[in-house]
């Protein structure tokens, strides 16, 4: 992804993207009992627990600008290079945050650095990208953004346990509403992907090209118009979530 995106796209961020309580829930119990925790790529600061003592770091002013009044003290600095000894949280979480690092493993061997017990991820399997129909149907350009050596199954998890040490996997399916407007959130609302705000709240849609996403939009457009989409994805609309290849990966360090 471009360097500073979030300087571009960064502005109103708080308007689509909130916390969604199952999905915070997930991520808190990879927590464990965690008393520190660093919040590395915090951006308004969604998903930073309540009750534990927090430290947000994040690259861009214009996100530390939209913490909520009363959010954990935000650092501003890069994954990559975390100010921090080693050892100093219990616990250090990313949220959407590990495929925008410039140099993506570095910035987790960082996180392993400064965490005492745990690092804990919410991102999306790569190679699960197909799973979305927004992407499989409308959208195969968003494939070509994945680097080559994440397209393979497999390949997250073991990069992540070759720099982490063993990671275990939880599913994060989506629910149908959820209230954290990412590239997945609105599976089955697909009027939503039509919303020029909603998507500027995506950085998927800034980082294609234009014109794929116009023309996307269009057929969507088309698509929901027709009755097509509702006949092909009958099977979603009676689903209260759905699995697109999110999980929480929690690395328990020292096993
Ligand atoms: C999709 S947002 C997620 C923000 C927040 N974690 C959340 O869940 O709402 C991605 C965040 O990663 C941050 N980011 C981008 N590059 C980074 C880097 N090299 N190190 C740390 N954070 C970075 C962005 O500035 C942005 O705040």
């Amino acid at each position: 992804m471009e360097d500073a995106l979030y300087d571009r796209i960064g502005h109103g961020y708080r308007a689509t993207r909130r916390t969604d309580p199952r999905l915070a829930q997930l991520i808190w119990n990879g927590l464990g009992d965690a008393e520190t925790v660093l919040n590395v790529g915090a951006g308004s600061g969604a998903y930073e627990p309540p009750g534990r003592s927090v430290c947000a770091l994040e690259p861009y002013a214009v996100m530390i600008a939209q913490r909520p009044l009363g959010a954990a003290r935000a650092v501003q600095g890069r994954a990559e290079a975390l100010p921090f000894d080693d050892g100093s949280f219990d616990a250090v979480m990313a949220v959407l945050s590990d495929h925008h690092w410039r140099e993506r493993q570095q910035g987790l061997r960082e996180l392993r650095r400064v965490a005492r017990r745990r690092v804990v991820l919410f991102n999306a399997d790569p190679a699960e990208a197909n799973l979305f129909w927004l992407t499989a149907e409308y959208l195969p350009g968003f494939l070509d953004l994945i680097p080559l050596p994440y397209r393979a199954a497999g390949a997250w998890q073991y990069e992540l346990e070759r720099l982490l040490g063993p990671v275990r996997r939880v599913p994060a399916p989506i629910p149908h509403d959820c209230l954290d407007g990412f590239y997945g959130a609105f599976w089955r609302r697909p009027a939503a992907y039509l919303d020029a705000s909603v998507r500027a709240g995506i950085s998927v849609f800034a980082a294609l090209d234009a014109v794929d996403v116009d023309d996307a939009v269009r057929e969507l457009r088309a698509d929901l118009r027709s009755g097509r989409w509702d006949k092909r994805h009958r099977n979603l609309c009676d689903r209260s979530d759905l699995h697109l290849g999110y999980y929480v990966a929690i690395a328990e360090l020292g096993q």
